[in-house]
């Protein structure tokens, strides 16, 4: 019996495995207020607590997203958030049978004696928060650093990374959450695909280093790691085949069978490159579930539709379906254009 975790044990080898399910993957909603407001402003619109929650109801109230969504990560806001007609979206993520997550991390801040890094705060008080997220209906939390290529990494950078996701994992199991686990490696830069394996493969060492160090239960944890891509300013483009090729070979070298999902952010791809890489994944069977944490290849689309007007609600919720089930579809293999 794994050595940690407690009370908790059983049930977050249950909620991992849940999300990890068939078919499914997360909807990242969980934006600070101030990413919120950036894409509020990309269609005009104000960044109050009013529009953010209208944003949110148009998203965790769409039906039939349970088909397609096994988790929904929120902003600390939104768990406490009600609809309109006063239903906790916590409830109405419940009905859809998508399990409900936070994120639990203090956003990045700059890591001084680095090549201009930053490093992510949000340690202090954790395991209050989580408790009290806990008892508020989330049974997964997220915590996201990132790493930057083009500034290094230094090696004091990856270490306070994985350190940190460490502590977190380890705090967040102790409180009953599911930890997501995200180093975002950034595609910022114009460094080669290889250039990227080999800083993935860095980070992931250490990660899993520190995670057995601080006793996490592999089995009950998910991780989100960025796909294993060419820079964004690099001057050839990568097929999904060749992604999928790379990014499979770190994770086979790197990530223990006993950990159930993989669930990958989209980190600027198109909705469609998103789509596409992910089923490029699925094409042979992996010891993983492999499929998709998606925050803007899930909602670019929406958004545009939507444009802040009652009108265009139901017309946004399709959209989201049709992003939905294409990486649904992605999961499982079977996408095709
Ligand atoms: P993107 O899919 O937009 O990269 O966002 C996912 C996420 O939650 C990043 O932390």
């Amino acid at each position: 019996r794994p050595i940690r975790a407690g009370s908790y044990t059983d049930e977050l080898v249950q909620t991992a495995k849940s999300i990890a399910s068939p078919g499914r993957g997360i909807l990242a909603v969980d934006e600070s207020n101030a990413t919120c407001g950036k894409r509020l402003a990309s269609i005009g619109m104000e960044n109050t607590e009013e529009n953010r929650q209208a944003y949110r109801q148009l998203l965790l109230t769409t039906p039939g997203l349970g088909a397609y969504i096994s988790g929904a990560i929120l902003f600390e806001e939104t768990l406490y958030q009600s609809s309109t007609d006063g239903k906790k979206f916590v409830d109405c993520l419940l009905h859809e049978k998508i399990m409900p997550g936070i994120k639990v991390d203090k956003g990045l801040v700059p890591l001084p004696g680095s090549n201009n890094e930053s490093w992510c705060q949000g340690l202090d008080g954790l395991a209050s928060r989580c408790a009290e997220y806990y008892k508020q209906g989330a049974r997964f939390a997220k915590w996201r650093t990132v790493v930057s290529i083009p500034s290094g990494p230094s090696a004091l950078a990856v270490k306070e990374a994985a350190w940190g996701l460490a502590r977190y994992a380890a705090i967040a199991q102790d409180n009953g959450l599911v930890p997501i686990v995200e180093p975002e490696i950034l595609l910022d830069g114009d460094h080669s695909i290889e250039r990227t394996l080999q800083v993935a493969e860095k980070v992931w060492a250490e990660v899993f280093f520190y995670l057995a160090e601080n006793n996490v239960v592999f089995e009950g944890i998910l991780l989100k790691p960025s796909m294993v891509t060419p820079g964004a300013e690099h001057k050839e483009k990568a097929s999904p085949e060749t992604i999928a090729k790379y990014t499979l070979k770190m994770l086979n070298r790197r990530v223990p069978p006993a950990v159930p999902g993989i669930m990958f952010l989209s980190g600027g791809q198109s909705e469609v490159e998103a789509t596409l890489n992910l089923n490029a994944m699925n094409q042979g069977p992996n010891p993983w579930h492999v499929s998709f944490s998606y925050a803007r290849a899930l909602q670019n689309t929406v958004l545009k539709t939507w444009q802040g007007r009652p009108e265009n609600i139901g017309a946004a919720q399709k959209a989201l379906l049709v992003r939905a089930n294409a990486n649904s579809l992605a999961q499982l293999g079977r996408y095709s254009e």
